[in-house]
């Protein structure tokens, strides 16, 4: 059934939420995507993935699902869906549905009914125990919640506590219970007939539970006893009849699991994200990069290196994490070619490449007081650290969210210089980055300098070159470099050299002398670059360039 198209694909990532709001109440939605299906178009994308649009009483912006089957009422109709994957397929675009089944919300019917007494048909939807203590009354066992506090949940009605890995409105589905199993195979076949393309799977690594729950460590959640079973399983009963594409979110996942989980052949999953580029250094309030670049670049060298047999997705951004600028590179004066540079390393690596929403327009991270804050998990560590920890607690948090909060990746879209940089006539639901004015949509759109344009040339590059990006070995050259990322891809005599500054000075790249030998064209520049690579390269700051290589 497989044809594998997703090995070429760039896939695009929207968060309807803050993407474009059609009917003005503040809120992005579903109609309003539909409107930017030719923004999309026109930067090259093969596929979007859409976070969750199902009914849901968000708690965690969609992610706590109350009806699988339908559309969350500030995002629009089941009509208003049909409609909008009508226009992405119509333009070549594959849409990829966030599948969300490690919990569901507690205003699910399933946990409505679940709750309401031991014996009900849904108890065992749920993962349910008896307290510890002399009173029953302390949790089964210590584990943390992501969201804070602890993963059980007591509830009064039938004494007994509930699991949830991240809040207490978001319970933990029970796999082990076959019928859960059958329900969710039977929500992702309603999607596939519908005719949507596959499913970024959330925590997926995650839905499979120790046994014995009273003495389980929490680490063995990730990819717990039966995970195979249970994906092969829902892959036989729907994923793999259909031409899919399944990529598993995978915190904490380690490189041997993570090459045995997506091998080919295996039915588990396509492609995974791991989390060890995005998790490694410090964010820099002041517009400088801080992370590390040569341990940056060697755990991406090493997710490069997956066996033949296995396949990978590569990311720098999304929903969950502040922007990459300053992360990776720094923004401020340098913000232009300093997202450009990361774009060119970013989209010649091997694997699968996401983008996330406004990545193209080079956005970065947003100002916030602390009202500002809107996400679940900024605003309970700062009610629980100003219940427990005082004044000096708050300001701690405070200055951590300032660098790392989930916030600022999920500010409205900026389409243009006008109010509310275009996302909304009504008042959006959340803080627009103030710096609208000078990064949005319509200004990058008409000017061919912009990191819009650069990503569009990029993107295209990309697809002229896609044997060599999907085929090529990845190597990296002078992998001791501070400043400087650069790689090379080969597939037989053919090769492209990835030169990429990511540093606020002047910097210098040993190149290998075979490499300048060969006829060379430049592909991609964001700065006066040589026609062909010389062994002692001089960059200015956030310089980049791709070289195609033959050999004479
Ligand atoms: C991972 C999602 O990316 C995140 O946004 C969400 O809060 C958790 N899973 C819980 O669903």
């Amino acid at each position: 059934m497989k044809t594998r198209w997703y090995k070429d694909a760039v896939v695009y990532q929207i968060y309807p939420r803050s993407f474009f709001d059609a009917n003005g109440d503040g809120i992005g939605d579903l109609p309003g995507i539909l409107e930017k299906a030719d923004y999309l178009k026109t930067l090259g994308v093969d596929a979007v993935w859409l976070s969750p649009c199902y009914k849901s009483p968000n708690d965690d912006n969609g992610y706590d699902i109350s009806d699988y089957r339908d559309i969350m009422d500030e995002f629009g109709t089941m009509a208003d869906f049909d409609k909008m994957l009508d226009a992405f397929h119509s333009r070549g675009i594959r849409v990829l549905m966030d599948l969300v089944v490690n919990h569901t919300s507690d205003e699910h019917a399933w946990f409505k009914e679940s709750r309401k007494s031991r014996d009900n048909p849904y108890r065992d939807y749920y993962i349910w125990r008896d307290g510890t203590g002399p009173d029953k009354k302390r949790p089964p066992n210590g584990w943390r919640a992501c969201f804070g506090g602890s993963a059980w949940e007591y509830d009064e009605t039938t004494g007994q506590f509930y699991l949830h890995l991240f809040s207490k409105k978001q319970p933990d589905l029970n796999w082990d219970n076959q019928k859960v199993r059958q329900e969710v195979a039977d929500i992702c076949n309603f999607w596939l007939q519908k005719g949507v393309d596959g499913f970024r799977c959330d925590v997926i690594t995650y839905i499979s539970k120790p046994a014995d729950l009273y003495h389980a460590n929490q680490r063995d959640v990730v990819v717990g006893p039966n995970w195979k079973t249970y994906m092969r399983e829902l892959s036989e009963r729907s994923l793999g009849r259909y031409d899919t594409l399944i990529v598993g979110e995978a915190a904490g996942i380690d490189f041997p699991r993570a090459c045995e989980i997506t091998k080919e052949g295996e039915d588990l999953l396509d492609m995974l994200f791991h989390f060890e580029h995005v998790e490694v250094g410090t964010v820099c309030a002041k517009n400088q990069k801080s992370t590390d670049l040569r341990k940056w670049k060697g755990i991406l060298a090493r997710w490069q290196a997956l066996p033949e047999t296995s396949w990978g997705a590569v990311y720098y951004e999304n929903h969950d994490r502040p922007r990459s600028l300053p992360r990776f590179a720094p923004a401020g004066p340098l913000r232009v070619p300093a997202a450009k540079s990361l774009a060119a390393s970013l989209l010649f690596q091997k694997g699968t490449a996401f983008l996330y929403q406004g990545e193209e327009l080079g956005m970065t991270n947003c100002v916030f007081r602390r009202a500002d804050y809107r996400d679940i998990q900024s605003r309970n560590l700062l009610r629980d650290v100003r219940r427990y920890a005082g004044p000096l607690g708050a300001y701690i948090a405070e200055r951590h969210l300032r660098r790392y909060a989930r916030d600022h990746a999920r500010t409205p879209m900026q389409w243009d210089d006008t109010a509310n940089a275009g996302f909304t006539t009504g008042t959006p639901w959340m803080k627009v980055n103030e710096n609208y004015r000078e990064i949005n949509a319509r200004q990058e759109l008409d000017d061919p300098d912009s990191v819009f344009r650069f990503y569009k040339d990029a993107l295209a590059v990309r697809r002229r070159y896609i044997d060599l990006v999907r085929d090529g070995t990845f190597s990296l050259v002078d992998a001791a470099n501070r400043e400087v990322f650069a790689f090379v891809r080969t597939l037989g005599e053919k090769r492209l050299l990835v030169v990429c500054s990511l540093s606020p000075k002047p910097a210098g790249c040993a190149v290998p002398a075979d490499l300048c030998k060969g006829k060379a064209t430049l592909l991609l520049q964001n700065t006066e670059m040589p026609a062909a690579p010389r062994e002692t390269l001089r960059l200015a700051p956030c310089a980049c360039a791709v070289w195609y290589i033959e050999a004479e």
